[in-house]
């Protein structure tokens, strides 16, 4: 999919009528600065284009500057209101109960048994470099320790020769990761406390697919 000179995506010419348009995320307060640096590890570049830029707490995080139009692939981000705030913190107290914790065990070891949202990336480069700089950042001392943590998926073995050998020689992917849950594709789920429990946006989920992903309609839980 590329964009039309005039707007939404295109493939093989024929403009989409409809895109999955913007997701919209409140930041606690206080983390402003977490926030931002996640996104711009994903490889997001950050426009300050709200009422007061430098001051008010919003940008807009484009996924792909070069074929931005500026209403779909973007992620819009502020600082929570003070109602969000108040329920997110009882939503916290629940979260350290038994049920929370058990839930979010289960979210942990199944990530795609719970809301989340996903990013696609065009090269599996380009998602090894977002790993990287979320390693660098959540290590103890940087600016997402705590805030962030990240389960690999790596490409199911045994399905392509050439596949097992990129997945051998990945910087970021080692034998120790689980598969993933489709055939085909590479899956990272971004685990974060920033944007609160009330969002889908607790889990972000990272895809990369190889061929001959795009060639067919996918089967899931089969
Ligand atoms: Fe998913």
């Amino acid at each position: 999919m590329t964009p039309s000179a005039d707007g939404l995506t295109t493939k093989d010419g024929v403009r989409a009528a409809r895109v999955l348009g913007h997701l919209a995320l409140y930041y606690r307060p206080g983390t402003e600065e977490a926030a931002r640096t996640l996104l711009t590890d994903l490889g997001c570049e950050l426009i300050d284009n709200g009422p007061r830029p430098g001051e008010d707490g919003f940008a807009s995080a484009v996924l792909d500057m070069a074929t931005a139009d500026h209403h779909d692939g973007v992620i819009y981000v502020a600082q929570m209101g003070d109602a969000q705030w108040a329920l997110e913190q009882q939503v916290d107290a629940l979260m350290a109960t038994d049920e929370g914790r058990a839930l979010a065990e289960r979210v942990a070891e199944w990530p795609e048994s719970a809301p989340h949202a996903g990013i696609v990336y065009d090269s599996l480069d380009e998602l090894e470099a977002a790993l990287v700089r979320l390693d660098e950042h959540t290590a103890p001392g940087g600016p997402l320790e705590g805030h962030v943590r990240v389960v690999r998926f790596r490409a199911r073995p045994g399905l392509d020769p050439d596949v097992d050998a990129r997945m051998a020689a990945s910087p970021v992917f080692s034998d120790d990761d689980r598969p993933a849950f489709g055939d085909h594709i590479v899956q990272c789920f971004v685990h974060t406390d920033l944007f609160g429990s009330l969002t889908s946006a607790r889990v972000i989920e990272l895809d990369f697919a190889f061929p001959p992903f795009y060639e067919r309609v996918p089967t899931f839980g089969r």
